[in-house]
């Protein structure tokens, strides 16, 4: 049971809406969806839905006439771009005799296909464990309620509900297992990487904005780039060079998107955090959008749900091929770049990317020498520990360190450490 069903291949989608049709946007996108989990898309219904329905969600005559649908395309599988309690989707399945499947399910399943790392499948396996267990347990209480008290029928006759239940609670601990060692690996790699100490960029940005090939536009790797959705699900992380300011990190991440069901973005920890801990987000949008601004929107909005919110962010307009717009940097009031317009595909405009990436990291790296009495050997420590130290002398004054580190790698420690040194340390930083 913990293998995925085979799905039958031909869909129909179930589009609901309220109030004032307007989601043209919506309904692409969430066919794309659909094709990107394989299916072949017979035919879409829009069903207007002010007061849900808690028996279909959908109103009954709108089920009605998807039934005849069904049956007459032949669907074996209808896809609802809504969120589905167990109870209704029971209810349209059966009502269907056709698998029934909610945008959630979906986007869970399209996770599971991309996932790459061993991490990245362990997190989705536990993402639809968890999204199935809430249809399980459910479905058995309601089981329970109807055969009252039933002592003699447990043990040996014990329901197959009940024994699934009971499988998917174990495969749920080990897999929650598997995964608190890959990310105490992870970390373990993470602190290596920050040893080094160069800065951190991340790619983020909506889904299909075109993040795998910048990434490898300016790194001139290889990761998968494709026209689906979700093509990439594990950061990947490479060197970034010829920045003004020295070598970054880059990585890309997960595209964005709307609802995305938070068991995923509790889940996706690896992702998330590339985007959390950066010194700066490249926030990538396909400038040709027409709905651009409100993808932008929909992507802070994630960043700031996941504790990213206040990292500082560089846009990237890309896709200006498709526009009549030249390459060029917007500057903000300090004559700094706040966004770059560029072709990730046609490779213009990615020379002023880079400038503007030094730039920016140029301010966000500290090097200079930092002064410290004999006493401070706590301080000088943790710094080396940090590998921010280039270089260091002792006289009779005390030391003298040759500190080059990115700035957010420097401000904790400030927290770190206590009395006199960490207000040396902070005045320092202050100037530096
Ligand atoms: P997810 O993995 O879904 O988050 O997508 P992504 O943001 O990584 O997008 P990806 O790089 O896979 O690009 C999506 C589509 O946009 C692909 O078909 C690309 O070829 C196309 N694309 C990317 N950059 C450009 C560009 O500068 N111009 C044009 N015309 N198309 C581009």
């Amino acid at each position: 049971m913990f293998e995925r069903e085979k799905r039958g291949e031909r869909a129909l989608l179930v589009l609901p809406y309220a109030g004032k049709l307007d989601g043209a946007r919506r309904a692409q996108e969430f066919t794309e969806l659909a094709r990107s989990a394989g299916a072949e898309i017979l035919a879409s219904v829009t069903a207007r839905v002010d007061a849900p329905n808690p028996k279909f969600y959908i109103g009954s005559g709108k089920a009605d006439e998807i039934q005849a649908k069904v049956k007459e395309l032949g669907a074996d599988l209808v896809l609802v771009d809504h969120a589905l309690t167990p109870v209704q989707e029971r209810n349209l399945e059966k009502h269907f005799s056709a698998r029934v499947i909610d945008r959630a399910a979906l986007i869970l399943d399209i996770f599971a296909q991309r996932a790459q790392s061993h991490e990245g499948k362990l997190e989705v396996e536990l993402a639809q464990l968890k999204h199935m267990a809430t249809r399980l347990v459910r479905g058995w209480t309601h089981l329970e309620r109807q055969r009252g008290g039933s002592i003699g029928l447990r043990g040996p006759g014990e329901t197959q509900l009940e024994t699934d239940r009971r499988l998917l609670q174990k495969r749920v601990e080990q897999l929650q297992k598997r995964i608190d060692k890959v990310g105490v690996q992870r970390d373990q790699q993470r602190r290596a990487r920050l040893r080094n100490t160069l800065p951190r960029v991340a790619l983020v940005g909506y889904t299909n904005a075109g993040k795998s090939t910048l990434f490898n536009a300016v790194t001139r790797g290889s990761v998968y780039a494709a026209d689906q959705l979700f093509a990439t699900l594990d950061p990947t992380v490479r060197r970034l060079e010829g920045l003004e300011s020295g070598p970054a990190v880059l990585a890309d991440t997960v595209g964005f998107i709307r609802e995305l069901p938070h068991d995923l973005v509790a889940a996706f920890r690896a992702t998330l955090s590339e985007a959390r801990d950066a010194d700066l987000l490249l926030h990538v949008t396909d400038a040709a959008d027409t709905e651009r601004d409100v993808l932008i929107g929909v992507v802070n909005g994630v960043l700031d749900e996941i504790g990213a919110g206040e990292v500082p962010q560089l846009m990237v307009f890309n896709k200006i091929d498709l526009m009549d717009t030249p390459a060029r940097i917007d500057r903000d009031a300090e004559g700094l770049p706040a966004g770059v317009w560029l072709s990730a595909t046609s490779g213009d405009g990615l020379d002023l990317l880079r400038q503007a990436i030094g730039e920016r990291l140029a301010g966000a790296r500290v090097h200079a020498e930092l002064r410290l009495p004999p006493r401070a050997g706590r301080l000088r420590a943790r710094l080396i520990e940090l590998g921010a130290v280039k270089a260091e002398r002792y006289d009779e004054d005390g030391w003298r360190l040759d500190i080059d580190a990115p700035r957010g790698l420097l401000l904790p420690l400030a927290g770190d450490v206590r009395g006199d040194e960490a207000r040396l340390f902070r005045a320092w930083l202050d100037a530096a």
